[in-house]
């Protein structure tokens, strides 16, 4: 039916083509009726003269005609005919780029229309070109395509999980994989070597603009390998996937540890497009005669370079509101004047030999301000910080532009809760650090994992690990989640005694494809990159998903 798209009229100048296509806008100058169709390549104007067809927008038609120049960069087509190949209701909300976009619920019920929108169109063809240049660096390096059930066991990765009632054995339940995990880990004791997938994982957690419940992760393993060989196929990976998207991937990604990530940028995901690192204080505090510091276990200065002209009174009254919000008692500062001299709420308790030191400690600059933030804990101090440091660099406009990633390896093992059970940081199939397998039996709560996040201008893109491969050590953990016996056969069993079949050392990664192409796109929420998407309540607007089922198909299943 068609000749040609529409992004490929600009070598076709006098030549008759055969367009289908969607009326985007049209214009009628009485004599002369100007037609722009619009197919997923591109938009064209049509001239039609003499007709006198009242078209619709949104209608669906096929142009015959000739391809005339506008100019250097645009064709248009003078129409022989035109065929209406359907007819249209007029669309909901405006599809052109100059009409404000309608409101998310209203774009998610009428999807179909939404994706037509040329912003929509072009995010999608990124994301396919992404994908497909994901498989061409997978498969060029000898990774095998493999795909791993939906209908499956619990995959633990600290999600809830979505439960699918079996109709054929009453009262026993699938769960839809959190990840392939298990899967991935068991191709490996297949001797499959090299694995990936470009697969949907579900998980029934509190959604986010960087969340969804169903979500797509490229899924990677290898045996035989470490922690720095898993990072530099990744990196090597991302690279050519920036290429694909006309960004640069940085040649040399830094690697820290967590508990540096924590110490200078209060975070996991540390945001390094924002360059205001949180520097220790407290030993410097504690020489002087301020009680919130004398009585705070812990405090922490952030340098901004130029601060004095940002900071009126105003600004650091919010900073301090937005502190206290933090977490933190308050926030008090020093500003280094131009002409040299400190203004601060809080010299008059320093000495001058102690505000020398600081001021060489943190190499002070004229006109800089440090901001100093107090807690009775480490870890609410450098949260905090990490906070403030962020509404710095956002209300000042300090993030540079560009792309900044970076891995954070050796995170803790477990977590901890206020009852001192010990949950996994990452998921139960994680390597303790080998260095630190003696604490295991005696203060698990400090064994480092063999575990690695890469994070893009703060967003966790990936993450993954070094995997246990012994079946005793993975029992041990297991044991140290307090799992009982039973529960650890009744859940890994399978896995525990497929351990025992000659594993090969294993580890690898899952890089979050959405978190990437959303990053790649510019777009503000996942939901903008997944043609389907859930909302924040985990519904669909378009099909009204989750529903109500019959009784019949309730009682089938067994259930009330
Ligand atoms: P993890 O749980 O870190 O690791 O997930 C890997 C990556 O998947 C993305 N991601 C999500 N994206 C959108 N919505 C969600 N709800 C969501 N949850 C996670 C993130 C994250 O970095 N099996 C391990 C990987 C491994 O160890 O190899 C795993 O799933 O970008």
């Amino acid at each position: 039916m068609r000749s040609h798209w529409v992004e490929n009229l600009l070598g076709c100048v006098d030549q008759s083509v055969v367009l289908c296509g969607w009326i985007h806008r049209v214009r009628n100058l009485g004599k002369l009726l100007f037609i722009e169709l619009r197919d997923r390549s591109g938009i064209v104007q049509v001239v039609v003269e003499s007709d006198t067809t009242a078209y619709r927008l949104e209608t669906v038609i096929k142009v015959e005609g000739l391809v005339r120049k506008r100019d250097n960069n645009r064709v248009e087509i003078v129409a022989h005919a035109i065929d209406i190949l359907n007819t249209a209701k007029p669309p909901v909300f405006s599809l052109t780029s100059e009409e404000p976009l309608a409101d998310e619920i209203t774009r998610l019920k009428y999807r179909y229309l939404d994706l037509r929108r040329p912003d929509m169109v072009d995010r999608f063809k990124k994301r396919h070109l992404i994908a497909a240049r994901m498989r061409e660096f997978l498969n060029g390096e000898g990774f095998l395509e493999v795909e791993t059930p939906i209908l499956t066991k619990s995959t633990p990765e600290g999600a809830r999980d979505y439960l699918v009632p079996s109709r054929v054995q009453p009262n026993k339940w699938f769960a839809l994989p959190q990840s392939p995990q298990l899967f991935k880990q068991l191709l490996m004791m297949s001797g499959f070597d090299r694995y990936y997938q470009i697969v949907k994982c579900f998980r029934d957690e509190d959604l986010r603009a960087d969340r969804q419940p169903e979500f797509t992760q490229v899924d990677i393993e290898a045996s035989f390998v470490t922690a720095p060989e898993i990072q530099s196929i990744t990196n090597r990976l991302l690279k050519a996937v920036f290429e694909t998207a006309d960004a640069v991937w940085p040649h040399h990604v830094p690697v820290i540890t967590y508990a540096e990530a924590m110490s200078r940028y209060g975070s996991d995901k540390p945001d390094l497009r924002v360059d205001l690192p949180i520097q220790d204080r407290t030993e410097w505090a504690k020489k002087g005669k301020f009680s919130i510091f004398l009585e705070a276990g812990h405090v922490g200065a952030i340098v901004v370079p130029k601060g004095a002209t940002y900071f009126t009174r105003k600004k650091i009254d919010e900073l301090g509101a937005f502190a206290k919000q933090c977490g933190l008692g308050g926030l008090t500062w020093i500003h280094r004047q131009e002409e040299g001299a400190l203004v601060s709420p809080i010299t008059k308790f320093f000495t001058e030999d102690l505000l020398e030191e600081l001021l060489t400690d943190l190499s002070l600059e004229k006109g800089d301000t440090v901001l100093f933030g107090a807690a009775g804990r480490l870890n609410t101090l450098q949260v905090a910080m990490g906070q403030i440091r962020l509404w710095v660099g956002d209300a000042f406009c300090l993030k540079k532009e560009g792309f900044y990633p970076l891995w954070v390896v050796d995170f803790p093992l477990f977590e901890q809760d206020a009852n001192q059970v010990l949950y996994p940081m990452h998921h139960p199939f994680t390597s303790p650090h080998p260095d630190d397998m003696a604490l295991l039996d005696t203060q698990p709560h400090l064994v480092r994992a063999l575990a690695y996040d890469i994070v893009l201008n703060g967003m966790e893109i990936g993450g993954g690990s070094i995997r246990i491969h012994r079946s005793d050590l993975q029992e041990k953990m297991l044991g140290l989640l307090q799992l009982s016996p039973e529960s650890i056969q009744e859940k890994f069993g399978f896995f525990l005694e497929a351990l025992q079949y000659g594993t090969p050392p294993h580890g690898g990664i899952a890089l979050g494809l959405d978190r990437l192409v959303m990053v790649l796109t510019g777009a503000t929420s996942i939901r903008d990159v997944i043609a389907f998407p859930k909302t924040t309540t985990a519904n669909c607007p378009l099909t009204d998903a989750p529903s109500r089922v019959s009784d019949e198909q309730l009682k089938e299943l067994g259930l009330m």
